[in-house]
């Protein structure tokens, strides 16, 4: 899909990943950006970038009512963006059931929620593409993120009955699953984090690329371990936290 002159959408543009896909997508010539976030008050960085192409808009993907209101507002919208994301931290047997909830309420129901009230919305644009931040944790998990890595699992199953789905209708779902990234989410972990800027530019050079998948930075390298030895993978992630 080409970008420029395209209408994005992206959920939790305040700041992280998607402040960083905010940019991006100006700089790549998107005409119009709706920058989505729980508390409007906080995208003034992500409206700074271009006031005249970023229009701000209130969106917690786990509210309905708000989900409904944005789908109604952000009519032209031929690119969704699902990028809002929760990590609780705590291991299978001790994390707690509200973290679990909260999780799988933002990264599978929210992304899930979003991505139905826009189906129509996209579908009336003549198609367009719906970008699924998940993780290399979808397929692997960290067990001292057993929560999220439940969820992003969940989400990654659910994006690809989306995509059977939505193909029909002109719509494609490039699913992005990158390593650890430079941001809030990770800021308690000391491990090595690509930056934001390098995840966003490989996921949407994979958009207009046409791809359906792409492990961003040093996803890549992890992936292709993966696919060669599962099992080894495995025991490797397992020996974090
Ligand atoms: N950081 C990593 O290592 C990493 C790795 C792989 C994948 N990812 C994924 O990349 C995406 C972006 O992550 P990030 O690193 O930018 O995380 P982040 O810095 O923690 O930012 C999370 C964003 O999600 C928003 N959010 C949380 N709950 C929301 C809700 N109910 N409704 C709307 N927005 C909500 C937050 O808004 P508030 O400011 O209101 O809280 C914030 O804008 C996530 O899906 C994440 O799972 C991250």
């Amino acid at each position: 899909m080409k970008i420029e002159n395209s209408v994005a959408l992206v959920t939790g543009a305040n700041r992280g990943v998607g402040r960083i896909y905010v940019a991006e997508l100006l700089r790549r010539g998107a005409t119009k950006v709706y920058a989505s976030a729980r508390n409007p008050d906080s995208l003034a960085d992500a409206i700074s970038l271009d006031p005249a192409r970023v229009v701000p808009l209130r969106l917690d993907v786990t509210s309905a009512a708000e989900i409904a209101a944005a789908a109604h507002t952000a009519a032209d919208v031929t690119m969704l963006i699902n990028n809002a994301g929760a990590l609780s931290f705590g291991g299978a047997l001790d994390v707690g059931q509200a973290s679990i909830d909260r999780d799988m309420a933002v990264n599978h129901d929210g992304l899930r929620d979003v991505t139905r009230a826009f189906t129509p919305v996209l579908e009336a644009n003549g198609g367009g593409t719906v970008v699924n931040m998940l993780t290399l944790l979808s397929f692997v998990s960290a067990p001292g993120f057993a929560a999220y890595n439940a969820s992003k699992a969940a989400a990654w199953s659910m994006s690809m009955s989306l995509r059977a789905y939505l193909r029909p209708k002109g719509i494609s779902v490039v699913n992005a699953f990158p390593a650890g990234i430079d941001t809030d989410m990770l800021a308690a972990v000391d491990a090595p984090k690509d930056a934001p800027e390098a995840v966003v530019r490989d996921v949407l050079d994979a958009v207009q690329a046409g791809e359906e998948d792409v492990y961003p930075a040093s996803a890549s390298d992890v992936h292709a371990a993966w696919r060669a030895d599962p099992k080894q993978i495995e025991a490797a992630f397992a020996e974090m936290m």
